[in-house]
């Protein structure tokens, strides 16, 4: 069976990935700060020696890595960045050469979908390499998008690049950027975005469930869709389309 790697697996997305991707055969070790699970190993995504740590403890192949991690805007900006971004990008590096000729998704967010106008700043924060120098980047440059749209939005831009810089080989990344799921997270997007959060919940019909995004996660991490390279897929029940209409 296939060897998959999934962050965030003790709650909402990531423990839907996981049961899914166990559901079809695959060996599956979760890795979360709540490492109560069986075969989960703990980490601290906002710290490198713990991520290190973390990978030392994974197989020698590894088939698939799922970063699904992320703390909602609600929290401190220096770790929504460094959970959402800069640790998840150094536990992807950490474990390139076990991942050649797999697959790497990655969980954004609807909210980064702004990734365009941000480009510019997006791109100096990348060219930062440690986890300290990209959030000691965020504190002096003070981009103009709140920590977490902007950690989303450069997710989805680094996944893209990462897999362009990593042609052919790869392995190959993509992301997925979902609308509002019903997990823990979303008290915390409801205190953020207040009415409009339950205005979009309406206009879409209900809000996503963690197994609508694990299905997305388990498409990008089977071998079957090895064509699609370096994309995100929204996954928010059609709201898209209101910024298609050019009203938002
Ligand atoms: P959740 O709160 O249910 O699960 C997040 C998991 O990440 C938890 O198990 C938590 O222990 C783990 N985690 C948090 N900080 C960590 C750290 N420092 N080190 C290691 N693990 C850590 O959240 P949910 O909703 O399942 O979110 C999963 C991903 O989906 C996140 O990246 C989130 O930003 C993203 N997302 C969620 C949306 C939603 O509406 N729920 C919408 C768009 C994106």
């Amino acid at each position: 069976g296939r060897t998959v790697v999934v962050t965030g697996s003790a709650s909402g997305i990531g423990a839907a990935t996981v049961a899914m991707a166990r559901a079809r055969g695959a060996t599956v070790i979760g890795l979360d700060r709540d490492a109560s699970a069986s075969d989960t190993i703990q980490v601290d995504l906002v710290d490198e020696a713990s991520i290190a740590a973390a990978a030392a403890a994974l197989p020698e192949r590894i088939d698939v890595l799922c970063n699904v991690a992320g703390v909602p805007g609600t929290a401190p900006d220096q770790t929504v960045l460094a959970v959402n971004l800069l640790g998840p990008r150094h536990l992807t590096q950490l474990l390139r050469p076990r991942l050649a000729g797999g697959a790497v998704v990655n969980v954004a967010s609807a909210a980064g979908a702004g990734w365009p106008a941000l480009l510019p700043e997006i791109n100096e924060l990348l060219a930062t390499t440690t986890i300290g120098d990209g959030l000691a980047w965020f504190a002096r440059a003070a981009p103009p998008a709140d920590a977490y749209s902007f950690a989303k939005a450069a997710m989805t831009v680094w996944t893209a690049r990462t897999n362009w810089d990593w042609l052919p080989d790869g392995p190959r990344l993509n992301s997925v950027s979902p609308g509002a799921v019903e997990t823990p997270t979303l008290a915390d997007f409801r205190a953020t975005m207040g009415p409009a959060l339950d205005r979009i919940g309406g206009l879409v019909g209900r809000f996503g469930r963690p197994e609508d995004i694990a299905a997305v996660v388990c498409f990008l991490a089977d071998p079957a869709s090895e064509w699609v390279k370096g994309q995100d897929i929204l996954a928010d029940g059609g709201f898209h389309g209101a910024r298609a209409t050019g009203s938002l």
